[in-house]
Parts: structure tokens; C-alpha cells; sequence
């Protein structure tokens, strides 16, 4: 695929500009755009990765409140973690964040990273995040692609193969470092995210209020709304369970904890299990 070929420098260089001067006058105002903390802006990266911007803001803010700094979240015991995730869901995330803590504390003597190579190593960072992170609080020249940028590029670009294709993806991390300017990078990838979440939106966007509509190929081909192209989704599996509800004379219930491994990992539940066929 050769799409970033088809944007002369010039086109680059106004959607740059476009995009940036948009989120200076609308960025929302988030708790973690008030700080460069790298800890601070790592818990937001994580907690926003699966969830809303809405409804991680009380978590992030009661997080902080608890583990205020890397050392005191690695101190902290996993229980204790994963009560302050409760409700976020993929609970994976916070015990990676767990163990990435510890091993910052035990192998960088407490030293966060800086290089988006660097935050790379640690358990559960993935390209976007080491790159959200060395961008957003490092100032580091690093690339973001996660749902709402690959949105973004697969109609500024009229992608029309799958976004969800291995090659589709390799090629739009390579426009997304390309794109991604020296300076201020960290706010010209928030304002990528930001344009996907508030007005590139997949069903109606608002192309109206868009910055970079003159360099979107696809609002210049009139399929705007039929990108971007995704494969099928595997069918979410489901299962009946039952759950009993024991109370001893006490006013204690009955709760197990669930395995160390699979799903819901560690969590507590109510007794019970799936109910099988017959
Ligand atoms: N989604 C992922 N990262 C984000 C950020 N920094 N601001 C808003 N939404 C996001």
C-alpha cells in the first residue's frame, strides 16, 4: 500500500498545522492534560485504552488519590489494586500497571523510562502506549495508532481494504510516524485521538467543523461514511451461569476467589458456574 505517497509534503505540513491550532482552540480540558507527570499520564493511557474519556475521570482521580506516585503502586497489594479498577473492566490492564511498577522499583531503581523504545519493555506497553506516553509527557517525536486514529487515517487517506488487515495496520503506523512532527508531538497525537473521538465519529461525522476536511480524500470522493472497512468480528461467545447467594447467621456471604489464570482472573464472585448442556 503506498497511500502516504500520495500526500505531498505541503498537504502534510497543513495538516499538521490544521490539527494542532484545531485542539489548541478545542481540546477538552482533562485532568491529565494539566500534567507532563509520565506516571500520571501512563495510568490515563491505560485506563483509556478500552474505556471513555467520561468514565475514566473518577477513576483516575481516585487512582492518583491511592497511588499517588510508581512506588506507591508497586508497594501496594494486588487486591488493593484491582479494588481501585473495579467497574473499568479488563482488569489485565491494572495488573500489568502493577507489575510494571514493581519492575520499574526493582530493576530501574524507581526511574521511569523516556524513550517510547524504552516504556516499550516494561510488562503490558504496547507500541501505542510507549508512544502516547513519550510523546504526551517526553516531548519525544513518537507515533500513536489506536481505533480512533486508524479512523482518522483510513479516510484522510480513503483506505479501502480492511483496517483490521495485519498490512492495513503496518501501513498506517508507518503514515502515523511520518505525520507525527518534532515539535509539540505529544499534543499533535491527542489532537489525532481528539478528532476521532469528537467529529470523525464512525457513523455521522461532523466534516463541517473538520480541520483537515480539504486534505481528506475520502470527503473529497464522497465515502466519508463508508470507511473505514473493517472484517468481520468473531461472535462474542456466551454462556448461562448460575450464582448462589449464601448468608450465614452473621450476615456473611459466601464468596470464592476465581482462578489465578483465564477469564476474570483472581477476581472475587459468588459460587456457581456455567450451567451445561443437559
Ligand atoms: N484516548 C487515549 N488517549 C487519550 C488522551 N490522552 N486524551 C483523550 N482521549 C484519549
Amino acid at each position: 500500500m503506498t497511500h502516504q505517497g500520495e500526500l505531498a509534503d505541503d498537504e502534510i505540513a497543513s495538516i499538521r498545522a490544521n490539527l494542532l491550532s484545531w485542539y489548541q482552540q478545542h481540546a477538552r480540558d482533562l485532568p491529565w492534560r494539566r500534567t507532563r507527570d509520565p506516571y500520571r499520564i501512563w495510568v490515563s493511557e491505560v485506563m483509556l485504552q478500552q474505556t471513555r474519556v467520561e468514565t475514566v475521570v473518577p477513576y483516575y482521580q481516585r487512582w492518583l488519590e491511592v497511588f499517588p506516585d510508581v512506588a506507591a503502586l508497586a508497594a501496594a497489594d494486588e487486591d488493593t489494586v484491582l479494588k481501585q479498577w473495579e467497574g473499568l473492566g479488563y482488569y489485565r490492564r491494572a495488573r500489568f500497571l502493577h507489575r510494571a511498577a514493581q519492575v520499574v522499583v526493582s530493576e530501574r531503581d524507581g526511574e521511569l523510562p523516556v524513550e517510547a523504545d524504552d516504556w516499550g519493555q516494561l510488562p503490558g506497553v504496547g507500541r501505542y502506549t510507549a508512544g502516547a506516553i513519550a510523546s504526551i509527557a517526553h516531548g519525544k517525536r513518537a507515533a500513536v495508532v489506536d481505533g480512533n486514529v486508524k479512523r482518522v487515517f483510513s479516510r484522510l487517506l480513503a483506505i479501502r481494504e480492511s483496517i483490521d488487515h495485519r498490512g492495513t495496520e503496518k501501513a498506517l503506523w508507518r503514515f502515523a510516524e511520518l505525520l507525527v512532527p518534532a515539535s509539540e508531538p505529544g499534543d499533535f497525537n491527542q489532537a489525532l485521538m481528539e478528532l476521532g473521538a469528537r467529529l470523525c465519529v464512525p457513523r455521522r461525522p461532523r466534516c463541517l467543523l473538520c480541520p483537515v476536511e480539504r486534505q481528506c480524500a475520502a470527503r473529497a470522493a464522497g465515502i466519508e461514511k463508508e470507511l473505514p472497512v473493517r472484517s468481520p468480528k468473531k461472535a462474542v461467545p456466551h454462556a448461562d451461569v448460575v450464582a448462589a447467594l449464601i448468608v450465614d447467621d452473621e450476615g456473611r456471604w459466601l464468596l470464592g476467589k476465581r482462578p489465578a489464570k483465564g477469564l476474570l482472573a483472581g477476581l472475587w464472585e459468588f459460587p456457581g458456574g456455567k450451567v451445561e448442556s443437559g
